[in-house]
C-alpha cells in the first residue's frame, strides 16, 4: 500500500515544507517544488497548544490534493491529540500522518501506538511517529517507532520554520538506524538545506524535510537545492 515508502524508487526522499512557502500561491509554489524534483510535500499541522503556532487543517490539505492528484502528502501532526484529526486527513487526501512521542499518554504508549497505526492503516494511511529535540531516545521507545511505517526526528524544536539545525539530535537518527535496520524510514524535519543535509544523511536519515532552504530562495534555484539536499557534499 505504501510502497514509496517501504521501496521508494530513489533514497533519500526530499520533502519540501509548504509551511515555508508563500502561502497566497500554495499550489503554484507546491506544484513548483514538485516540478523541482521533490518526491513529496510535508505538511505542518499546529494547533497552538502543543507546538505556540496554528497553520493548516484538513482544508488546506484537501486543496492540494485537489490540484495536484498524484502528490504524495506527508501530514506532520503537531498537535496534543492527533487521533481526533486521522479521519479529517485521510478525507481530505493525506497519505502518511506522524504523530509525536510527547502526546503519548504514560504508562499506556504501546497500546497507544498499536492502536493509532492501525486506525491509520485502515484510513489507508501510512502511520510515522516524531520525537522532539529534547525527548530523550529511550530504550523502551525502540518498539514505538517499529510499530510505525517512519520514524521522524526533529532537529529544531517544532513550531515554525527558519531555525537553526541542531547537530545533537543527530545522534538519535544514529540509534535509530542501528536499531531500526538498513530498511526502515527515519525523516529529519528543521533546518535542513544543502549545508546540513550531508551529515543528517550520514547518519541514516533517508527522508529529508526542507523548508525555508527551498522556498525562501527563488524559483529558479530549487532544482539545484532540491538535487544538493539529495546527494550534495
Ligand atoms: C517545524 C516544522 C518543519 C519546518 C521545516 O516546526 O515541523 O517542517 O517547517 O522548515 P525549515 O526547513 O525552514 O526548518
Ligand atoms: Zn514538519
Amino acid at each position: 500500500m505504501h510502497d514509496w515508502l517501504t521501496h521508494p524508487a530513489r533514497l533519500p526522499l526530499v520533502a519540501p515544507s509548504i509551511l515555508a512557502a508563500d502561502f497566497a500561491m500554495l499550489g503554484d509554489e507546491s506544484r513548483a517544488a514538485l516540478d523541482a524534483g521533490a518526491d513529496l510535500l510535508h505538511l505542518d499541522v499546529m494547533d497552538g497548544h502543543f507546538v505556540p503556532n496554528l497553520t493548516m487543517g484538513p482544508d488546506a490539505c484537501s486543496a492540494i490534493r485537489l490540484h495536484l492528484p498524484g502528490v504524495r502528502l506527508d501530514t506532520h501532526l503537531m498537535v496534543e491529540y492527533p487521533d481526533r484529526f486521522f479521519e479529517a486527513f485521510a478525507r481530505a487526501g493525506a497519505n502518511a500522518m506522524s504523530f509525536h512521542v510527547e502526546v503519548l499518554p504514560e504508562g499506556d504508549e504501546e497500546a497507544v501506538v498499536r492502536a493509532w497505526v492501525q486506525q491509520l492503516h485502515d484510513l489507508g494511511c501510512a502511520a510515522g511517529l516524531a520525537i522532539n529535540p529534547p525527548s530523550e531516545l529511550q530504550p523502551a521507545m525502540f518498539d514505538l517507532f517499529a510499530a510505525c511505517d517512519y520514524a521522524l526526528v526533529m532537529s529544531v524544536n517544532p513550531g515554525f520554520a527558519g531555525q537553526a539545525f541542531m547537530p545533537e539530535v543527530l545522534e538519535k537518527v544514529r540509534r535509530l538506524r542501528l536499531e531500526l535496520g538498513p530498511q526502515a524510514r527515519i525523516e529529519i524535519d528543521g533546518g535542513i538545506g544543502p549545508s546540513t543535509a550531508p551529515a543528517a544523511r550520514d547518519a541514516g536519515a533517508d527522508m529529508l524535510v526542507a523548508g525555508s532552504a527551498i522556498f525562501g530562495h527563488d524559483r529558479h534555484a530549487w532544482a539545484e537545492i532540491i538535487a544538493a539536499i539529495r546527494d550534495g557534499r
